[in-house]
């Protein structure tokens, strides 16, 4: 069974400009100016399709900028895709980009409950899961402290215990497993472990090699918002490595 699709999906982000005719003419020209930052627009995503299976687990791999998060925004309804369809049968708990979808002058707890919110669960349900969340987290000294005092390391404990406690049937993680410390990354990897063998989709974006490998049924490799290749972690994680480092070796002897 089908937990995501992405069938042909591409995705455009307006392009910044620079005011290149002065702040002043600009302002003058407000609606010319306004027209214009509008149409100008960078395609992210093209043409994008693949398949992730119920259970399974994929690591979504690629240089910065490639079009990883951008995916995974996509299948948490985050934003939606101009072309294509992107298709999501199951909960989904997102554990986006660090500290994404955090308020920073809230504390830890009131966090978990706007999270839990918004995720769909009523006030009490997050109260029944709070702590639970907080042992998970180890944050019971700084859980009543805004978020702006955490580290990063703390704020990723802290969407790691969010987004495993709400009962995920697919699970988004976005770069966050590298980012805790040692004790903090055991305790994910045997987390994941346990939702595997429970079924759980889970989607991962990482660079971290070692993680993918160890963690992921089948790796996709977005280039410049492309699928460029697709398969068993050993064969893909290999091919990647390979040319990242012929464009870095490339890119040191055109420079000498
Ligand atoms: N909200 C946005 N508005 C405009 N451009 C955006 C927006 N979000 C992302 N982009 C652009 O989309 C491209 C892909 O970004 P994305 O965050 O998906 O990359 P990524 O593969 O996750 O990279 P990284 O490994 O650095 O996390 C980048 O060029 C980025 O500048
Ligand atoms: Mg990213």
């Amino acid at each position: 069974m089908t937990a995501i699709r992405f069938d042909h999906v591409s995705k455009w982000y307006p392009r910044y400009q620079s005011l290149s005719h002065g702040i002043k003419s600009s302002l003058l020209h407000l609606p010319e100016t306004l027209r214009s930052l509008k149409r100008e627009r960078i395609r992210i995503l093209e043409q994008v399709s693949f398949g992730v299976e119920k259970g399974e687990t994929v690591g979504l791999i690629g240089p910065n900028g490639a079009g990883k998060s951008t995916s995974l925004t996509l299948m948490a309804g985050v934003v939606e895709a101009e072309d294509g369809e992107v298709i999501v049968c199951g909960r989904i708990s997102p554990l986006l980009e660090l500290g994404a979808g955090f308020h920073f002058d809230l504390t830890g707890a009131e966090n978990i409950m706007l999270h839990g919110v918004l995720l769909g669960l009523t006030r009490r349900e997050v109260i029944s899961h709070m702590s639970a969340i907080i042992a998970f987290s180890e944050l019971e000294g700084s859980i009543h402290q805004p978020l702006r005092t955490y580290s990063s390391g703390m704020i990723a404990r802290l969407g790691f215990a969010i987004a495993c406690h709400l009962d995920p049937e697919i699970l988004l993680i976005d770069e966050i497993l590298s980012v805790g410390d040692l004790s903090f990354q055991l305790k994910c990897n045997a987390k994941i472990d346990e939702f595997k063998r429970q079924q759980v989709t889970i989607v991962l974006v990482s660079h971290s090699m070692a993680h993918v490998q160890r963690l992921c049924d089948r790796v996709i490799w977005l280039e410049k918002g492309k699928v460029i290749g697709e398969g068993a972690p050993s064969k893909i994680l290999e091919e990647y490595e390979k040319s990242v480092t012929l464009r870095h070796v490339e890119g040191r002897s055109s420079a000498a």
